[in-house]
Order: C-alpha cells, then structure tokens, then sequence
C-alpha cells in the first residue's frame, strides 16, 4: 500500500497554524520564558542517554497542540506503519523502503514481497563480521603475504558520505588500519590518496549500489591500473572487494564472486551505511562497534515507531522545523554540533536532507505551492562561531539551528570540555536573549555604536545534548535525522526516496565528454558552446 497522500495546506490543523500564525509569528521567546517557568521542562524529551530541548523555539503549547494535530491530519502515524512493515512507499521506484530492517533484531519478521528478508539481511552481517576479524586480525594478507594497513573507499554519495562521516566520528574507536575514501572524479582526489598507499597492504572496497557511477567506476579503474604496475590479475581477489547489488558488473571488473558483499534495491543510498556500504566502518572500528552503531539506530527506530507525538523527538522536530520552513519562511537551518568528531555531519546530513526532500511534485504528481526541503549547512562548534554565526546573530535571515552536545568528553579533558560546553550552552542563551539597548548603555558602550552592539535575540534552536559520542549514540542520532527526513516527507506529501533531480546532469555530462573526444556533437545554449569550445582550445 501506498503512503497516504494528503495536501497538507487543505488540512483543518494547517488553517489553525496560519490563523495562529498571525499572532505567534511576533512571540518573544523571553516573554514566554518570563511567564512560565516550567516552560524549559514542558518542552523537553528526555530519552535514553538524549536530553532534547525544544523550549527555544517560538512556539507555544497552543502551536504545539496544532503541529500535533497536523501530524494527525496527514496521518504520520499509518505512513511509520506502512514503511516499516516494507510497503510499497518510494512508488516512483516501485520500492520499499527499510533501512531499518538492517538494524533491526534478527528474530524480527520483515517482509518485502511476501518474503522475510531477515534470514538474508543476517546472513551479510555474519560475512561483514568475518571479513573484518580477518582483516583487523591480520589473517587476511595481501599478494605477498603481508596483513593489511590501509583501506581506501571508493564510493560517491550515500556510498561515501555515510562511511566517510561515521569513521571520522568514531576515530576515537579506530583501530590500527588508515582508511581512506576516495569519491571526486577528479583525478587529483584519487592520485593523493595513491600516493599515500603500498599495494601490498592496502585493501580496497569499491561501494557502488548500481556500479555503474561514472566517478566510483572512474576511480576504481585508476586505482586497479595502478595496482596492476606492481601485482597481477590474479592479485585483485586478494585486494578488491565490492558492494552492490549489479553482481554481473562486479564480476566484470574482475572481483572475486567470494568477495561481493550485496544489497538490496530496498536500500536507498543515502541511508545505506547500515547496509553492507558500512563495511569500510565495520573494518575501521571492529564489528562490534559496528554493531553497536546499529543497535543504536534500531533504539531510535523503536522510539520513532511507539512513543507518542509529542514525546518523539523525530516526529517534535520534523513538525518544529515545518513551522519554521511553512509559516516563517525560513529557508535554511542549521546543524552545529560541538564535536570535532562530527565534522563531516552537516555534510553528510546535506544528503540525506536535501536529495529526499527537494521536491516540487507531491505525490499525486501535481505541482506545488508550498515549501518543501530546507537548505542544511553547518560546521563544528566553537570553529563556526568564529566563522558565521555574526550572521545567526545579526543578519537579516532566520536560521532555525540545532545545537548538539555532548555531556562527557572522550579523552576526558575536562578543563577543554568545560570550555566547549560553556560554548555550547552560552550560544543558545545568546540566541534567545539576544542583548537589548538597556544593556548595551549599562556596559558603557559610547553612543554612536549602541545600535551596532544591540542583539534582537528571539533566533530559535534545538539543543540535542547526548550523555557521550558512543557509537550507539551515534547511530541514535542518524537515525533521528532520517526519521526527521520521513517525517518532513510525509507532511509535503513528497516522495522522499527518489532522486530523479540527480540524473539529468549525469545524462548531460555523459553527451559532453562525448564531444570532448569527437564521437559526438550536440546543440547547446550559446553559454554552454562558448565554455565548451574554450575548455577544448585551452586544455
Ligand atoms: O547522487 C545520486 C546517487 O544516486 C545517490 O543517491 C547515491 O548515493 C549515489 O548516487 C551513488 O550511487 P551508487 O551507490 O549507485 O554508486
């Protein structure tokens, strides 16, 4: 069955928060603070090792009743039914959906087509548990005989950004091997990497849900022809491994059928790093860091599928941040997590966020009239605050932010993590507060520069303080932001699984390089012709 498909806009609740809307878009947030002072206590979820504060928001309990009702109204609730239990919901592929059955119990019964695909989704894990005791082991060697040191990723997209963002996060759990991931066409990308290999102890996972992308396959033959100018053909199986679901084209390009680690259709790639994709992980952290990774995921899964509206995070802040995108217009927002370790976070939620829910059809196949995905960007806190966050302060532009910490340091410096908490905590106040004219004369300041110094405050965050960066805890917070992802989906009454957005380029680029070796001439906007022929003439 399909997902429900309802306009959001025609819905009862959504007449209540545009009406609503009218009154609550001039609330200050240090005005509802001041009349109540149970507000901070009203607004947060405190969930397992997740204290999740909403309360900086600009909402009331009366906003909050109808972004409830409107989860009601699109019927959020069915739509969480129907992707779990493996319905038909990416239509327009003709696919389920279930990433969460990857991380879920392996005594669960999930069915797609009439089949349980837990026996198979198992099955994987046990080769992905093998493969990387041996590796990490010392067990499996290389062409002469020597165990592996390096792993280098060849993926692009979600068969990149997943691995690449959770072995950067996690490199307090790392073990001995280097990992690298190689995803650019551009050439420069791949050849810095090789530089710093030795083909004898270097393993290579080329990930590719389709193995046909021109930049993981582009990689792959580079990498292979330089392997080949020290070992032979016969040494690839000891040194390439893949995962995909086009067994036919692995085989092709000479991998080892006993080292093709498969997927699913039902995977999407942006949400594959629980599937085999997350292999390179696996080899970088353990298994069992791995496995924890993914019983993390399946914790929040399992909140996401039972807890109530409005004590679910997923769900309070997919429809916090519709209130922000719908009614206030804003048309970014911001992830700021303080964490050196989640550097790649906003760049690997970008993905996730902005290739699901950028869409302009719903899911009638109609035009729409409303916004949909948000634009997500971010950096590390405190290193952002000295970057953009002048902007979030004083510009002109509401930036909805998500601010996550983490209450215990890893390697324990508490005089750092003092510091970095009190960051953390203190832009959030900055934000809400903001600093008034009365204040900005109390400090002295001379009269001319007094209304460059005053703050308008009143800028909404979420603060996601976690108890410690675990990989359990990381996988939590990926799967939050997916099921945030779903959330948002389901209320635009978009298809949140597709990416058709992406293939018109590729389509485009595969005729242009075409041109570039004379097997093909094509019609172009003048701009275009006048860019190409110059590449040409100069290169
Ligand atoms: O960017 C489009 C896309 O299809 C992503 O959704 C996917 O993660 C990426 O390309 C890589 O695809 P593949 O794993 O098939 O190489």
């Amino acid at each position: 069955m399909a997902l429900p498909s309802v306009n959001p806009t025609k819905t009862p609740s959504w007449k209540k928060l545009e009406h609503h809307f009218a009154e609550a878009q001039y609330i200050k947030m240090k005005d509802l603070f001041a009349k109540d002072e149970d507000r901070a206590n009203k607004f947060t979820i405190k969930w397992d090792d997740f204290y999740v504060d909403v309360s900086k928001n600009r909402i009331t309990e009366e906003t909050f009743k109808y972004l409830l009702e409107l989860a009601d109204d699109v019927k959020l609730k069915e739509a969480i039914e129907r992707q779990f239990s493996g319905e038909i919901i990416n239509q327009t592929e003709g696919r389920a959906v279930l990433h969460t059955a990857l991380r879920a119990p392996e005594s669960s019964v999930v069915s797609v087509d009439g089949k349980n695909v837990m026996p198979e989704v198992h099955k994987v894990k046990q080769k992905i548990e093998g493969f990387t005791n041996e590796v990490v082991n010392g067990e499996r060697k290389g062409y002469t005989g020597k165990p592996f040191t390096h792993i280098v990723n060849i993926g692009i997209g979600g068969s990149d950004l997943g691995p690449a963002m959770v072995v950067d996060a996690l490199q307090f759990y790392k073990n001995h091997l280097t990992t690298y991931f190689v995803s650019n066409v551009d050439g420069d990308h791949v050849n810095e990497v090789i530089k710093k290999l030795d083909p004898e102890t270097t393993l290579f996972v080329i990930v590719s849900k389709t193995f046909t992308t021109q930049e993981t396959i582009s990689n792959a033959n580079t990498i292979k022809s330089w392997f080949l100018e020290s070992a032979s053909e016969a040494d690839i199986a000891k040194h390439f491994v893949a995962v995909s679901t086009n067994l036919d084209a692995v085989s092709s390009f000479g991998i080892d059928s006993s080292n093709i680690f498969p997927m699913w259709d039902w995977v999407g790639g942006r949400f594959s790093l629980w599937s085999a994709v997350g292999l390179s992980i696996s080899l970088a952290v353990g298994y069992d860091n791995y496995a924890s990774l993914l019983n993390g995921a399946n914790k929040m899964d399992e909140h996401f599928k039972n807890e109530d509206f409005d004590k679910n995070i997923p769900v309070v802040l997919g429809l916090i941040s519709v209130w922000y995108n719908n009614f206030f217009k804003a048309e970014s927002e911001a992830v700021i997590p303080y964490s050196q370790y989640l550097n790649q976070f906003a760049t690997y939620l970008q993905q996730g966020i902005m290739e699901s829910n950028g869409k302009s059809v719903d899911r009638n196949g109609n035009p729409i009239d409303y916004q949909t995905g948000t634009l997500i960007w971010g950096e590390p806190g405190t290193n952002s605050q000295h970057a953009f966050f002048q902007l979030i302060h004083q510009g002109t532009k509401l930036i909805p932010a998500d601010f996550i910490g983490f209450v215990k340091s890893l390697h324990g410096n508490q005089d750092h993590h003092d510091k970095l908490t009190s960051n953390f905590l203190a832009q959030t106040e900055a934000l809400l507060n903001g600093k008034t004219e009365a204040e900005v004369i109390a400090e002295g300041t001379k009269e001319v520069i007094i209304p460059f110094k005053i703050f308008e405050g009143n800028k909404p965050t979420n603060t996601i303080f976690i108890n410690k960066l675990t990989p359990e805890s990381l996988g939590k917070l990926i799967a939050m932001y997916e099921h945030k992802i779903f959330v948002q989906g389901v209320i635009w009454n978009i298809f949140s699984y597709d990416q058709f957005g992406v293939e018109l380029g590729k389509q485009l680029a595969s005729k242009i390089l075409k041109e570039f070796s004379g097997e093909a001439q094509n019609e172009h906007d003048s701009s275009t012709s006048n860019l190409l022929n110059y590449y040409r003439q100069n290169s």
